[in-house]
């Protein structure tokens, strides 16, 4: 067979690559502390669950408008109004399965070949992979230890150009755990506004998962709505990863652009579980404050055992599920270090390099597992850094 060029330029998430070679480990029975998965160890909370098996029950099985059941659309509407303090109508949601094609949308709507379009690195690596396929010009912004992982908004200045066709947020972020500063919105907003043709992909599937603070969207920003596409969904904050549940809230004609695509690739998201994500967003959210609640301790625990290493020094994130540590102190490249971690101490977790060049430098640990797993992973690292370092 012979393949399109553009599929030569498509990346793809090393997280399952790791995992795929961390399995392979544990088939041959060497064991392994897993920190790298992206996704929350927690069930599914029990009524979301029901009301899945009711609609099925319910003969909820055809194929739904391609946007989302009405139900769906005015339950996020009425979530994102609250969360930005503005009307939201339901004709600016667009359900999906999963948040991913929101951002393979963003990008097929919105970027020529050639176009440049600035994005955290590191970052999400989905986000590269999309923007080489589509022939996009990456422009990355720098993110670092050094200022908590915050976007240096005077680098941010100087890197949008005419060219510049679409931002990226990713707010709290992915693998760093940092938060764009809420007192960094307003001058990030004009930067945009400056430009004509400029507009934000707002990724805030973390928003949920914060650990202090509210979450601030850069779309409450005065001028902002009609410039952004919130992308958010269920796989985290309802620990609904394998459901494929997203959605992406824009301006009204934007959304209509991105039903289309819906209709060209998906047709719509499954009719069921959009009912159960009106259950999720309607429903008691006492599971999601008692995970978050349950993340914060985990992060404290991580962190405090990371800063114990010689080598490591992590700073506390400000949300999700990840610790991004600084590891230059072992005088190891991030790739063999995280090699090191998993062949020699039976700990899986990804290079910061997975999530682009700007993670040379540091390991993404997930703390998406049980405290006594987090601690036997410690135990493991510091046992095989410490005469690394030592020596
Ligand atoms: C930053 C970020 N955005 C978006 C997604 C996509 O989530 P999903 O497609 O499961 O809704 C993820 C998943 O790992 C993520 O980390």
């Amino acid at each position: 067979m012979r393949y399109a060029d553009r599929m030569g330029r498509l990346g793809t998430e090393t997280a399952f690559e790791v995992l795929a070679k961390a399995k392979k480990l544990e088939a041959e029975g060497k064991s392994i502390v897993h920190l790298e998965i992206g996704q929350p160890d927690f069930p599914t909370p029990p009524h979301i669950v029901e009301a899945a098996a009711k609609a099925l029950r319910d003969g909820h099985t055809g194929y739904t408008p391609a946007p989302g059941v009405p139900e769906i659309r005015e339950a996020v509407a009425e979530h994102i109004a609250a969360r930005l303090g503005q009307p939201v109508h339901p004709d600016e949601v667009v359900v999906t399965p999963g948040a991913k094609p929101i951002m393979f949308y963003m990008f097929l709507a919105f970027v020529e070949a050639g176009d440049e379009v600035v994005y955290p690195n590191p970052g999400f690596p989905i986000y590269e992979s999309m923007l080489d396929f589509v022939g996009a010009k990456r422009v990355p912004l720098p993110l670092t230890a050094k200022n908590g992982f915050r976007v240096d908004v005077d680098l941010l200045e100087r890197l949008v150009t005419d060219r510049t066709r679409v931002l990226i947020l990713n707010t709290p972020g992915n693998p760093t755990g940092g938060i764009v500063a809420p007192e960094d919105l307003p001058r990030i907003a004009q930067i945009v506004l400056r430009r004509k043709d400029l507009v934000v992909l707002s990724d805030e599937i973390y928003s949920r998962i914060l650990f202090g603070g509210r979450h601030a969207s850069i779309a409450a920003q005065p001028g902002m709505r009609e410039r952004t596409v919130i992308l958010d969904g269920f796989s985290k904050t309802y620990a609904m990863t394998g459901w494929r549940l997203g959605y992406g809230v824009m301006p009204k004609e934007c959304a209509a652009r991105f039903s289309q695509l819906m209709v060209n690739s998906n047709s719509c998201t499954a009719n069921f579980v959009q009912r159960a994500g009106v259950a999720a967003l309607r429903g008691p959210q006492d599971a999601v404050d008692a995970m978050v609640a349950e993340f914060a301790r985990r992060r404290d625990l991580i962190v405090d055992g990371l800063n114990a290493i010689p080598g490591v020094r992590a700073i506390k994130p400000d949300g999700a599920f990840y610790v991004f540590p600084d590891t230059t102190g072992t005088g190891l490249r991030s790739g063999d270090l995280a090699n090191k971690l998993l062949f020699d101490a039976g700990v899986a977790c990804l290079s910061g390099t997975c999530f682009g060049a700007h993670g040379e430098g540091y390991l993404r640990f997930s703390f998406a597992n049980s405290p006594d797993n987090l601690r036997e992973g410690l135990r493991r690292i510091r046992a095989c850094l410490a005469p690394a370092v030592a020596r």
